[in-house]
């Protein structure tokens, strides 16, 4: 049995006293058997199945260096599940926002992607804060991170790292054909903006991973992606990782 302990929680205002209750918590357990603590989760007597999936831990712990990427281990597998679905569909992948390209980086390196040489993955960021537009500074943005970004897939021909604002960016260069959509921009009117164009390029059957969807800080992306959804005919799964699951 896995364990998973993770540090990043968002919200917290007693840093000490919340991580000494989990602390508590955690040992007051009747075995501490399937425990994962970060990213607002704590859970015990939980299989973990994707702890089980080795070349994924080994991928997770080789890119995910800060402690909000080490936390949020969980979220990256129902990445890598949606992407893994998508091998199987006719297509192209898409993550908007790639940011420093970590979660790309460990499907990349699962899937072995760079030899999937009839399938792109394309990647859109900033990559540097606009103070001029409705997005949050990010520890890592700067000048140079479209380029940091494009050298960490200079080994996968297959994956276009694209800087720009979305949806702008995805008008001039985005597949026709999409197997799996991660979608992660933290800004409704973005996320909309970028369904509109792309949602009608999802093959049937494949998966829709809203990356802000659960979490309250981003309420405003769920009240306005679940009717948009819903008119289309579907309906949006919120998972306890705070990330929503679309089918096409
Ligand atoms: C939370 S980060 C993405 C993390 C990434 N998905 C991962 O799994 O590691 C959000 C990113 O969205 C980008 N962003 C926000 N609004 C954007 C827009 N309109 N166009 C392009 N990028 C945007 C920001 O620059 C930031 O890097």
């Amino acid at each position: 049995m896995k364990n998973h302990f993770g540090n990043a929680f968002f919200g917290v205002k007693d840093f000490l006293g919340f991580f000494n209750g989990v602390q508590k918590a955690i040992h007051s357990v009747d075995g501490v058997a399937g425990t994962y603590t970060g990213d607002n989760l704590f859970t015990f007597h939980k299989n973990l199945s994707f702890l089980d999936d080795l070349e994924f831990v080994e991928a997770h712990s080789r890119h995910a260096v800060t402690e909000v990427e080490k936390s949020t281990i969980w979220r990256a597998a129902v990445v890598l599940w949606g992407f893994r679905h998508g091998l199987k569909l006719e297509g192209d992948f898409i993550e908007c926002a790639c940011y420093r390209g970590t979660t790309a980086r460990i499907i990349c390196d699962v899937v072995k992607f760079e030899k999937f040489l009839d399938r792109k993955y394309y990647l859109y960021d900033l990559f540097d804060h606009n103070p001029g537009l409705a997005h949050h500074a990010m520890p890592a943005h700067s000048k140079t991170l479209f380029r940091e970004v494009r050298q960490r897939f200079s080994d996968c021909t297959n994956v276009m790292v694209n800087q720009g604002e979305v949806p702008a960016v995805l008008k001039k260069n985005s597949p026709s054909k999409i197997a799996f959509l991660h979608l992660d921009l933290n800004n409704k009117e973005a996320e909309l903006a970028a369904l509109e164009i792309l949602f009608p390029r999802i093959v049937p059957g494949a998966i829709i991973v809203l990356d802000d969807y659960g979490w309250l800080g981003y309420r405003e992306q769920r009240l306005a992606e679940e009717p948009w959804f819903a008119e289309r005919g579907c309906s949006v799964l919120e998972l306890p990782t705070g990330q929503g699951l679309v089918i096409r």
